[in-house]
């Protein structure tokens, strides 16, 4: 700690910050640009200017940066000075000079840094008469707009772009007074988490494309705090509506999941929700196939009721997309004996391994901040930026964290970015993986091996017998990869903190059995080492910890004639299963009643189909892959706008039903009343009521508001169906108002914050008000409970060690690949993510292909029993012989671990492969405002 005196006032502060964030953590305002709380400070846009005094004696002061100075004990400084703030209004004159002051059209307009700075800098006039410097603009993807007018050289987007997240394509070109940010060349970016320069730039050079399309200022946007739905990972975001459409999602602070920046597949693939082909009323089919009708909500109850009433044994299908209050509400309506986690067999398998191992090997799971800390990785069978992309870029900023420990050594503050970077060149703390194909990570890795997912996990033992001898030793091991294991085996002991780092992409529990045996083997060594495993899906730990049988099983009870009815909950039993295997099932079943939002395959078998509201339209729970039980909440009422629409959260239609069935009156229930039931009912998941406030939770005795307080053309909005406005929806689930009324400042700590906003801070900067101290938590505490910790107890290693792969002449093993862009199924129906997913192709190794005689690109036809896909070929050097990759979401049936055959195939057919077809345009033209 330290004492420094601002304008005559002594703060206690953190000595280790640079004044500017300390003043910033006090709640003082001084005007900044190239600083960022996660990247540091360089002194680029002079704009944080300060006076400074060497002591009490001092009257003349000096101008100094305050992002580029220490908060060292006794520091004087002057915010308030004359010449201090003459400088700051000089420097946004300069900046602005060729600034093109399009605010009225610019899209970052209202919740822009630069406007705020200007505003705070009281720079009002232009003096500067003559023609400004021009750039032409760059076509930078799907996700991206350019306008590199607007640019005030702060040099943010490349160091996010490069040094953060490891992107190459993104560059500063030119000199002086003319310097442009963007490609070499147009085209998409790559990076996978390019959207955060939407939020990195403190102006509006690069904005939301997708929010382009449907564009709306931040003032007139209705929030509401929210967890992503893409990934097991559990990032925070805040979603905005207007017209009942999803128009933007943006990162929501959370100071140990997220923190500043979210990843593309989360930030740009909401276009599911605004879907004009969405099921919004409930629809009957009758049992000839013919065109479904529409239902009233009350018709449809009594038809399912009827059903189910009539039904021999109704067999509930659950979902790891739904929430832990949807999957609670079927399994009440079913039974335990006849509830499926709708998880296949294989991966419902591997989450039960991972949770056991969360539990027994007494290593915790870090929290993404703490991963950041980490000062050795390995990871086994996974790559990250794929699989669970922000841990990915956590992992990535936990091997750069050499750079810091090597600049404290020689007294350099972790703050001052460039000379970290400069002295720590491209040392890094250790990172190995093994995987089948090259990663995202490779290169900052120290070691990586492309091998098949059985050499992985006898790679991953042969570390934990090289830690711990107690641990068993692989039979036959490659004396080479025992002398790797052996190096791996030093490194991890060597470091502070060990973090092992697996999951379940590969569908192996070898794998993550090993990643658990070396974190065992290290916890008897080491107290700090981490264990953290990557799972599938948003709810995929949550459903692990809820328990259930597999979706095959609920297939079989119902060919096997056990069962006679499903109900199946926001799942597409084609994204799982062989189409066969579903198609028998589903023709077999007298009823089948389907709740989703998606017009998926499962649906058009539905006899009864009940429309269900998105993470937008509804409440819920979902368990993070670090066991963080999260709270998501409703964002707009999809009937204010649409009142034909009968959308409902599942919970809600399922416990209505379920009122039915019983023929029970007062079918009304709230959010809290299911989640505590739900509590109530499964001892793992007891934490979760305070994974939020609850609905009579309220600041100041307000409810909290979803709409900022400038929200406009409310009385208009529904001025085409009634010109007397309606009052607003009431919510009965949550502390949050549809409406403006309502608390929203940042005064008053709390957790659950839909929209960042603060006097004169109305960028996404307007976070740092309701932090405890600028990059830190939420004064009200970080949201959320974590339900897996571990537990004291014996843990004994697994001894089931695969034998090592051998390639077979006659069949190919298949792995598929986890990809962040189309291998998702919710997020493959955004128009942006579908463009910006790479075309599936099969992949062999490169000496198979000259082997095989085959030629790139050329097509090729995977054939397995029950499946057949035909792809463009793709070779790749490294890639083990004897393994065909196929990329996710391109076939249900092909799974990791089974064996094909592969044929040369005619080149029109690739056109027709599974997973290539563009789902349609997600944006409703037809009522569009
Ligand atoms: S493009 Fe934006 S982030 Fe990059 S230098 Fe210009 S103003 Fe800064
Ligand atoms: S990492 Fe996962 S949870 Fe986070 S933004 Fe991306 S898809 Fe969403
Ligand atoms: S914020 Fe200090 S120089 Fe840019």
């Amino acid at each position: 700690m330290a004492t420094i005196h601002v304008d005559g006032k002594a703060y206690e502060v953190d000595g280790s910050d640079n004044l500017l964030q300390a003043c910033l953590s006090l709640g003082l305002d001084i005007p900044y640009f190239c600083w960022h709380p996660a990247m540091g400070s360089v002194g680029a846009c002079r704009q944080c200017a300060v006076k400074q005094y060497k002591d009490a004696d001092d009257t003349q002061g000096m101008l100094v940066m305050s992002c580029m100075a220490p908060a060292k004990d006794d520091t004087i400084i002057s915010i308030d000075d004359d010449e201090a703030r003459d400088f700051r209004e000089s420097v946004i004159e300069w900046l602005m000079i060729n600034h093109p002051h399009d605010c009225p059209v610019c899209e970052e307009g209202g919740h822009c840094h630069l406007q705020d700075m200007t505003v705070m800098t009281g720079h009002d006039r232009r003096r500067y008469r003559f023609r400004k410097r021009t750039h032409r603009n760059q076509y930078l993807g799907p996700f991206i707009a350019h306008e590199m007018n607007r640019c005030i050289t702060c040099y943010r987007c490349v160091r996010f772009y490069r040094d953060y997240a490891g992107g190459g394509d993104l560059g500063a070109f030119g000199a002086h007074d003319n310097i442009y940010f963007g490609r070499h060349q147009e085209g998409v970016l790559e990076s996978e988490f390019a959207g955060n320069l939407t939020e990195v730039c403190p102006t509006g050079v690069f904005t939301d494309q997708t929010h382009s399309d449907h564009y709306t200022r931040k003032w007139d946007l209705q929030f509401a705090p929210s967890i992503c739905h893409q990934c097991a990972v559990g990032c925070n975001i805040s979603p905005g509506e207007r017209y009942g459409d999803i128009r933007r999602i943006e990162n929501r602070y959370h100071g140990e999941v997220n923190r500043f920046f979210l990843c593309d597949r989360g930030r740009f693939g909401y276009g599911y929700v605004n879907r004009s082909d969405r099921p919004r009323r409930p629809e009957w089919r009758d049992e000839n196939g013919h065109e479904p009708v529409t239902l009233e909500v009350d018709a449809a109850l009594e038809r399912a009721a009827d059903q189910l009433r009539t039904a021999r044994r109704v067999i509930g299908i659950g979902s790891p997309r739904a929430s832990l209050e949807s999957n609670h509400q079927l399994r009440e309506l079913v039974g335990d004996d006849n509830f499926s986690t709708g998880i296949v067999a294989r991966e419902l398998a591997c989450l039960q391994v991972m949770n056991r191992l969360n539990r027994e090997t007494g290593v915790a799971t870090p929290t993404l901040r703490e991963v950041e800390a980490h000062d050795a990785v390995l990871v086994l069978g996974e790559d990250l930026i794929q699989s669970a992309a922000r841990l990915g870029l956590a992992v990535r900023q936990a091997v750069l964290g050499r750079r810091d420990a090597l600049a404290e050594q020689r007294g350099i503050p972790g703050w001052n970015a460039e000379a970290v970077k400069t002295l720590g060149q491209d040392t890094f703390y250790p990172l190995f993986s093994a995987y089948p194909t090259a990663t995202g990570l490779d290169v900052i890795g120290e070691t990586t091996w492309r091998l098949a997912p059985d050499d992985i996990a006898r790679l991953g033992f042969a570390v934990a017998h090289a830690i711990d001898d107690t641990a068993p030793a692989v039979d036959g091991l490659d004396p080479a990869m025992r002398d790797e294991a052996g190096r791996i085996a030093e490194a991890l002991l060597a470091a502070q903190r060990p973090l092992i780092v697996s999951g379940g992409s590969l569908g192996s529990q070898a794998i993550i059995e090993a990643a658990g045996s070396v974190a065992r083997a290290l916890a008897r060594r080491t107290r700090q080492a981490g264990l953290t495993l990557v799972r599938r899906e948003a709810n995929s730990t949550g459903l692990a910890l809820l328990g259930g049988e597999s979706l095959e099983w609920a297939l079989k009870e119902i060919e096997a004639d056990r069962a006679d009815a499903l109900v199946i909950l926001e799942n597409d039993l084609y994204q799982r299963l062989p189409q066969g295997q579903v198609d028998a099932a589903l023709d077999a079943a007298d009823t089948v009643i389907v709740l989703d939002h998606q017009r998926t395959g499962t649906w058009e078998h539905a006899h009864l189909g009940l429309p269900a509201a998105t993470f937008a339209e509804g409440d819920g729970t979902l368990v993070s892959l670090e066991g963080r039980a999260q709270r998501f909440f409703q964002v707009f009422d999809p009937l204010y706008i649409r009142p034909e629409t009968r959308i409902h959260e599942s919970w809600r239609w399922l416990h209505v039903l379920k009122a039915g069935l019983e023929r029970r009156s007062g079918a009304d229930v709230t959010l809290d009343e299911v989640t505590r039931a739900c509590a109530e009912r499964y001892p793992a998941l007891a934490g979760i009521v305070d994974a939020a406030p609850h609905a009579d939770y309220r600041v100041e005795g307000l409810k909290l508001a979803r709409e900022p307080h400038r929200y406009s053309g409310r009385t208009a909005m529904r001025a085409n169906l009634n010109v007397s406005e309606p009052r607003a929806p009431q919510d009965p689930d949550s502390p949050f108002n549809f409406s403006m009324e309502g608390y929203n400042g940042f005064h008053r700590p709390r957790q659950e914050v839909a929209f960042a906003w603060a006097p004169g801070w109305n960028s996404p900067q307007a976070w740092n008000k309701f932090m405890d101290e600028v990059g830190g938590h939420l004064r009200a505490g970080d949201p959320g409970v974590r339900l897996l910790a571990p537990q004291p107890g014996d843990y004994t290693y697994a001894q089931d060690i695969p034998p090592a792969f051998t390639r077979r002449d006659d069949a190919w093993q298949v792995v598929v690949l986890p990809r962040l862009f189309g291998g998702e199924e919710t997020s493959l129906r955004a128009t942006p993510i579908a463009e910006r997913a790479a075309p599936p192709a099969i992949i062999l190794a490169a000496e198979d292909v000259q082997r095989l005689g085959l030629a790139e690109g050329e097509a090729i036809a995977l054939e397995t029993e029950t499946e057949r896909v035909v792809l463009p070929l793709n070779s790749s050097d490294g890639f083990p012989a004897g393994l065909v990759g196929l990329p996710s979401g391109v076939s249900a049936g092909m799974v990791s671990g089974i064996w094909g055959r592969l044929h040369a195939a005619s080149a029109d057919v690739v056109d027709h492969a599974p997973g290539v077809d563009r789902p349609p345009r997600t944006d409703r033209e037809e009522d569009r405002p």
